[in-house]
């Protein structure tokens, strides 16, 4: 039997330079889509997962996330007075239990690689989920579920794709594809970033992982990759050939909202799923 996914690592140490002035004093990962952050849907799609506890790597300027998971009394209280519990509820919803959530902090942005080995004593000796909080998808059950599900049954290492164009390949890891069988696809190679005409497939890696323990051995090394950063990549395709290591073809829509395009796709589609704002969201679309 495979050894249950019950944490998960949040990277959130980035500059977001993409967002910039919004992200000089807001961490990207703060940036709401309607009136939720980024990194409250991936608590939520964490926890619809089953999975208990929640590792945050934060940076400077990251304080207001852990303030974004505790109690806000001076708020509660007013709220309380106004009697205004609808929106007491919002306020309290996110509160986790205590000793569920902790954050450790990277130093120097060094690369997602970097990030992910800065919660290596958290982490311990278990398998565990990564989800980039700026990737939003948009699928039911939500992406962690559903890798979650097929973690139980081919085990070892995961990472979540989806088809991109050829022209594409050089913004994402790309896997070399063996078998597939339905959704899932062996893995036997890895490239981070690679030139569209070297790409070994269009097979691309967004930001949902499920892995082993022995990851960190490898991020370890500290080895330099693309872009000058330590990437959680290379460390990655160390595994293949010593552990299972599938990619799931997920069912969902995914954005991209560390860059300004996807952010607002995110909010178009999210709203115009939402019966209070949709008819205006579909007027400005057609007649602006
Ligand atoms: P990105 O490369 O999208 O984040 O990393 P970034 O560097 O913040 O964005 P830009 O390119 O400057 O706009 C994906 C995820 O990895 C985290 C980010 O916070 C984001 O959630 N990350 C990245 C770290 O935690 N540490 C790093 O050193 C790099």
């Amino acid at each position: 039997m495979n050894a249950p996914i019950k944490k998960i690592v949040l990277p959130v140490a980035g500059l977001g330079t993409r967002f910039l002035p919004a992200t000089k004093a807001i961490p990207k990962e703060m940036l709401p889509v309607l009136d939720k952050p980024l990194i409250q849907y991936a608590v939520e799609e964490a926890l619809e997962a089953g999975i208990e506890d929640i590792i945050l790597v934060t940076g400077r300027n990251k304080q207001v996330m852990e303030d974004h998971f505790d109690h806000a009394y001076e708020l509660e209280k007013i709220l309380q007075e106004k009697g205004k519990s609808e929106a007491l509820d919002i306020a309290r919803s996110m509160l986790l239990e205590e000793g569920r959530i902790s954050y450790v902090r990277q130093m120097r942005p060094l690369g997602l690689g970097h990030a992910i080995w800065c919660a290596r004593k958290l982490v311990g000796d278990h398998p565990f989920a990564v989800a980039l909080p700026d990737d939003l998808i948009k699928g039911r059950p939500g992406t962690l579920k559903q890798m979650v599900e097929a973690y139980n049954t081919v085990g070892g290492n995961l990472v979540a794709t989806m088809n991109v164009s050829r022209e594409d390949t050089s913004k994402y890891g790309v896997i070399t594809p063996g078998e597939r069988s339905g959704n899932h696809i062996a893995v036997s190679g890895l490239v981070e970033k690679p030139h569209p005409e070297d790409a070994p497939s269009t097979q691309a890696v967004v930001g949902r992982y499920i892995l082993q323990p022995e990851v960190m051995e490898h991020l370890n090394k500290k080895a330099i990759g693309a872009g000058g950063e330590i990437q959680l990549t290379d460390a990655m395709a160390e595994l293949i050939g010593d552990q299972p290591f599938h990619a799931i073809e997920f069912e969902g829509t995914r954005f991209d909202c560390g860059s300004k395009i996807g952010w607002l796709m995110a909010n178009l589609s999210l709203a115009s799923e939402d019966p209070m704002m949709a008819n205006e969201i579909r007027q400005l679309i057609t007649f602006r």
